[in-house]
């Protein structure tokens, strides 16, 4: 593979329709991109006095964030926003300022929720905070309204060609978006 690509998925719940999303992204990406799964539920809230000492978690999660060429976050919609745990991984990313992990980072979102304009709402707000930090965020909208839990299985694989082609548009246009802004 050319390029290394973080998948932060912000849902560990079983049977996570976002899990579910991020599999099926990476089985229809083309092979140039390995993908790596890089967890940020085992970090603590973000707390100043922890700066002197940074715990492993924090260290371990910008690392892989720094390293990689590119991130791939899939994400529920809270309340019209975020989930906390993504907002709380972004914001020990961004510290110090001058160490900020998400400046210049190639960026690809997307996300799913059972409701009909699934996380539209929760991913303009997460484009508003990658922005500040000087991201390259891929241009588009690109979410997924489940019908069911069983329009993509455990494994990735999409139940609804459609939806397929969509996502498969999607994985083609972030891999197309990396190379642009790697070479
Ligand atoms: C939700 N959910 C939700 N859905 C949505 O479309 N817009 C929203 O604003 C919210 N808000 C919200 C808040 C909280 C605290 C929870 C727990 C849930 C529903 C959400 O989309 C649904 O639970 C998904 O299944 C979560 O994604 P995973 O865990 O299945 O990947």
């Amino acid at each position: 593979a050319k390029f290394t690509v973080a998948t932060l998925v912000a849902s560990t719940r079983t049977g996570s329709i976002n899990r579910r999303l991020a599999k099926a992204i990476e089985r229809l990406s083309p092979a140039d991109l390995r993908f790596v799964d890089v967890p940020m539920y085992d970090m603590p809230h973000y707390h100043g006095d922890l700066e002197k000492d940074r715990p492993k978690s924090v260290v371990d999660f910008t690392r892989a964030i720094a390293d990689s060429d590119a991130v791939s976050i899939v994400t529920p919609e809270f309340n019209r926003s975020i989930p906390g745990v993504l907002k709380n991984a972004i914001d020990w990313g961004s510290k110090p300022f001058a160490e900020n992990i998400w400046r210049d980072k190639v960026v690809g979102m997307t996300g799913a929720s059972p409701g009909a304009i699934g996380t539209a709402i929760g991913q303009q707000h997460l484009r508003q905070v990658l922005s500040i930090l000087g991201a390259f965020v891929l241009p588009g909208e690109v979410y997924i309204g489940f019908k069911s839990p069983d329009m993509i299985d455990t494994d990735g694989n999409v139940a609804d060609p459609t939806v397929e082609d969509f996502l498969r548009a999607y994985a083609l246009r972030f891999h197309a978006f990396i190379e642009r802004m790697r070479r």
